[in-house]
């Protein structure tokens, strides 16, 4: 009988072998199966390597296979894998937090710590909105963000963000409370005769407009990316922009939440890219770069006069939490990668690399008339996709240059990050370039070289 039961379950372990029972991302696309990744390297079961040109999902900020990390997440793992932080804490969620905290603007001090960036924006939504209930406001609940923008794919982040492809679906379930404002990227309207502060003055103004249209006693937090990554291949907001929407935020007891999911922890060429204009939000949110993915981790960090309020009108409590916030496996992870980053001053390494990479890329945009607009800061570089570039006719939504493009780097043995943007009404192809920040020169050249190769193919086949 026991032995006719084992011949049962090793028939249908068989069976289900062959099948094949992933809920895959796209049931229509062939992933190359990884076995292996090594700095800049991917490499498949057939021995294919694939140069990492947006560090997967502008994630792997170190690097593929640094051992520092295994070793660390192995020891803890060896240790203890799990608390319930409701009822207990390990030392190593004070020591992440206060190197966190240290790496921080101004009195951002107090780290809170959940698995991803979604839960991370959720968490600073929720806690935006007891602050303010906290002090007895309580109108204020609605969010303003940018119509072009990412925070998640949770119900909430992503009726805040501005990905519509991902939102069309859930038309009917998004939530209210969202004021969203048209990002300044003022190339593609009538601005293009302004001076840059003169756009940015108009830009403010509007969006003042608009708070007092909405009665800034109902709006309880801003979430912007500083600059916009997935939507719009490393924008970064101009120059006195985000100053101006610190003042604003202030006015009208406003928090200001900087998405920092993809530009925390380096990617920028700063610890985190608010610092390229010196602004200190009430609040950043992270995720990606924390850990560089070795382990899935995320938070937000918060300010002082944040924390107070918890403290002094809450007791003490934040009415949220997660099974996983403060996983100690996880925290090991984001403990040896800050580790790592700062001992291998990879940031400054970022801002030297970057500078080539974008030098390599400028010289592409001269060779090719399909490619454009490159932008973007440190090894967050974009640029966007044109049938024509003098008149920037985009190609066609069908089309999915980005996509496409993408996809024949792949067989070409490079990887990006493709999208596709909306502006205006008006949709446009982009690819967004973010490879690990230890990669060489060599590697760029080699990148760079891959890209070019795709690049003639695509304009053969879209020709
Ligand atoms: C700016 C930004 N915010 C939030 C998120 C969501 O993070 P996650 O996918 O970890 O939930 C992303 C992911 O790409 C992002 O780029």
């Amino acid at each position: 009988m026991f032995q006719q039961l084992l011949r049962i379950i090793s028939r249908k372990r068989s069976e289900n072998l062959s099948q094949d029972h992933v809920f895959h991302r796209n049931f229509n696309n062939n992933y190359p199966l990884i076995e292996r990744g090594e700095g800049v390297y991917l490499y498949d079961t057939q021995g294919v390597r694939y140069l990492d040109g947006s560090s997967g999902a502008v994630a792997v900020n170190i690097g593929h296979g640094v051992q520092e990390v295994v070793n660390a997440m192995t020891k803890q793992a060896s240790h203890v894998a799990y608390v319930h932080t409701l009822r207990f804490e390990t030392s190593l969620q004070h020591e992440l937090a206060s190197m966190i905290a240290s790496l921080a603007p101004g009195d951002l001090d107090t780290v809170y710590f959940t698995s991803g960036g979604a839960e991370a924006n959720e968490s600073a939504l929720k806690l935006a909105r007891q602050y303010h209930l906290g002090n007895n406001d309580q109108e204020k609940f609605k969010v303003i963000s940018h119509s072009i923008s990412y925070h998640g794919n949770t119900m909430r982040t992503l009726s805040i963000g501005g990905d519509q492809k991902r939102k069309e679906l859930y038309d009917k379930e998004l939530h209210g409370g969202v004021i969203h404002l048209a990002p300044p990227y003022g190339k593609r309207s009538d601005f293009e005769n302004l001076q840059e502060d003169e756009y940015v003055d108009y830009c403010l103004n509007q969006i003042e407009k608009k708070i007092l249209e909405e009665d800034p006693e109902t709006i309880s937090c801003f979430l912007i990316e500083p600059i916009v990554g997935s939507q719009i291949a490393a924008f970064p907001m101009p120059d006195g922009y985000l100053k101006g929407i610190r003042k604003l935020c202030t006015q009208y007891n406003i928090l200001l939440v900087a998405d920092e999911v993809m530009t925390g922890f380096g990617r920028t060429g700063e610890m985190f890219a608010v610092n390229h204009w010196r602004v200190t939000p009430d609040i950043i949110t992270f995720a990606k770069g924390v850990s560089s993915a070795y382990a899935p981790l995320g938070g937000m960090i918060v300010n002082n006069k944040t924390i107070q309020t918890i403290k002094d009108k809450w007791d003490g409590k934040f009415a949220h939490g997660y099974t996983f916030s403060g996983h100690p496996v996880a925290l090991a992870a984001g403990k040896a990668n800050i580790n790592y980053l700062l001992d291998k001053e990879l940031v400054p390494n970022v801002k030297q690399k970057g500078r080539y990479l974008r030098k390599r890329l400028s010289e592409l945009m001269e060779k090719f008339t399909c490619i454009g607009d490159l932008r973007g800061r440190g090894l967050m570089l974009g640029f966007e996709i044109y049938k024509n570039k003098k008149t920037r006719e985009p190609f066609n939504q069908s089309q999915k240059a980005a996509e496409e493009l993408n996809q024949i780097c792949i067989e070409n043995g490079v990887v990006f990050y493709p999208g596709q943007g909306l502006i205006d009404q008006q949709p446009f192809d982009h690819i967004l370039v973010a490879p690990p920040f230890v990669i060489t020169d060599n590697e760029i050249d080699h990148m760079v070289d891959l890209l070019e190769k795709s690049l003639k193919i695509f304009e053969r086949r879209f020709k």
